[in-house]
């Protein structure tokens, strides 16, 4: 057992906490047991299973373990769950929350700094530049990286390709003519979850296919206004009503992991979504290359578009709780746990010092693909994920998109309404 003090202590060199959080009012103090809380949206089944893997390494380690599962894919309303158990005085002992949101969560000096954990396992050298901007806030480290997730994907059934003659696309033009082919066939193009994080998922997949990695990064990171309403902008509008052609009628708010069922099941070809899609596959027995396929997403193969998960802790005085944080901590950063979680979840390790012998063939290329992005500056923050910018911004641009979406809004008016809906969440 770990009974080291987190540095920093709490309260005392942290930004005055703004939300009301009484020191006895977190779960295990009632029950005096070991027992962790954690809030997370892990509910499908290869999320689930996912989560086992660190539920099951705390049970090695006699911690009990408190579910508090708040469904809703990407987050949107396990971040309203949280907030209000925060304001309420009664965090959970930890929260799987995404890039901008860990920050925000620092920034009210809400969270348990884990340095001592992070300096004993050499996390500064292990996790890359792009998620440490996020895993670390004025220097101290405030959330444990499950894991590296990127949204540039396609998941392609195999058999349902195979029968058509489809080879995997290597351009935009190509992609289009497969949905085609499969439609003509009576088979569905494209699996399609009309949910606002679902419309931006696709959306950003294909902004970064129209524009290329640096037009991405102007208009979703940089927040350029010129790029958000610029011909290329408008372009990827009429991308997406071409997308749109090849899903059903029955999308508006099917979940992400049913439209992968589609695609398992041959119904539909091909799936855009974030590697989560393959944990989904793997559950069900499937294999890559076999069963199904996976390939970045035609145009946007020199880049990746990623967010991880980070579980942040919450302050409490609780030394015994402060020590189950640290061992939560620990256990996630392990190299064991990294490759574990990750051959559940769909992911990539975060730790970029593994071997990716134990990684499925779409994992370890995703890997390598991952640290090779990471090297020429290409790795780049998801929108639809919390990495690109504040919750504000991102929700503005799930509303346009989603608008967009359920409406014939011609491609300008949609790009000039999403530079404004950006400018306008920022100020
Ligand atoms: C999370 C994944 C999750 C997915 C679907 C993403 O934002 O990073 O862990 O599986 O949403 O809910």
């Amino acid at each position: 057992m770990i009974a080291r003090r987190l540095i920093g202590g709490i309260g005392c060199t942290l930004l005055p906490l703004a939300l009301a959080m009484p020191a006895s009012s977190w779960a295990g103090d009632q029950q005096g047991d070991k027992q962790v809380e954690v809030l997370n949206w892990w509910t499908s089944g290869s999320e689930a299973q996912a989560l086992g893997v660190l539920k099951s390494d705390l049970a090695e380690q006699g911690i009990g373990w408190k579910n508090m599962p708040v469904a809703g894919g990407a987050g949107t309303n396990a971040m309203a769950v949280l907030r209000s158990r925060v304001t309420s005085g009664n965090p959970p002992t930890a929260a799987q929350v995404l890039g901008f949101d860990a920050r925000d969560w620092a920034q009210r000096g809400a969270l348990t700094y884990l340095d001592d954990v992070a300096q004993s396992q050499s996390w500064g050298e292990v996790f890359p530049a792009a998620i440490k901007n996020f895993a670390q806030h004025e220097g101290h480290w405030i959330g444990a990286p499950f894991e590296v997730h990127s949204t540039n994907w396609v998941w392609a059934n195999k058999s349902l390709m195979d029968e058509l003659g489809i080879e995997q696309p290597e351009s935009w033009d190509d992609f289009i003519a497969s949905m085609q082919k499969a439609q003509e066939a009576g088979y569905l193009g494209l699996a399609y979850g009309g949910q606002p994080w679902q419309d931006a998922t696709v959306f950003e997949n294909v902004v970064l296919a129209t524009g290329g990695a640096d037009f991405y990064r102007q208009a979703f990171i940089e927040l350029d206004e010129s790029a958000l309403n610029s011909d290329t902008m408008v372009q990827a509008f009429d991308r997406m009503r071409e997308l749109l052609q090849y899903k059903d009628d029955n999308s508006p708010g099917r979940d992400w992991n049913l439209a992968t069922a589609m695609v398992i099941n041959g119904k539909a070809l091909y799936q855009i979504m974030g590697d989560w899609a393959k944990g989904e596959f793997i559950n069900g027995d499937l294999q890559p290359g076999q069963d199904f396929m996976c390939f970045r997403t035609p145009g946007t193969q020199e880049a990746v578009t990623f967010n991880s998960d980070l579980m942040i802790m919450f302050q409490t005085d609780n030394e015994q709780q402060r020590e189950l944080q640290s061992t939560m901590a620990r256990a996630i950063a392990s190299p064991e746990f990294q490759i574990a979680f990750s051959q559940a979840k769909g992911s990539v390790p975060a730790r970029m010092d593994l071997a990716a012998d134990q990684l499925d063939a779409c994992a370890a290329k995703g890997y390598q693909q991952v640290k090779a992005a990471a090297d020429h500056n290409t790795l780049m923050g998801s929108m639809a994920h919390g990495y690109a910018a504040q919750a504000s911004v991102k929700n503005a641009v799930f509303d346009i998109v989603s608008s967009f979406v359920n409406s014939s809004m011609p491609s300008d008016t949609a790009a000039e309404q999403l530079a404004m809906a950006v400018q306008g969440a920022q100020s």
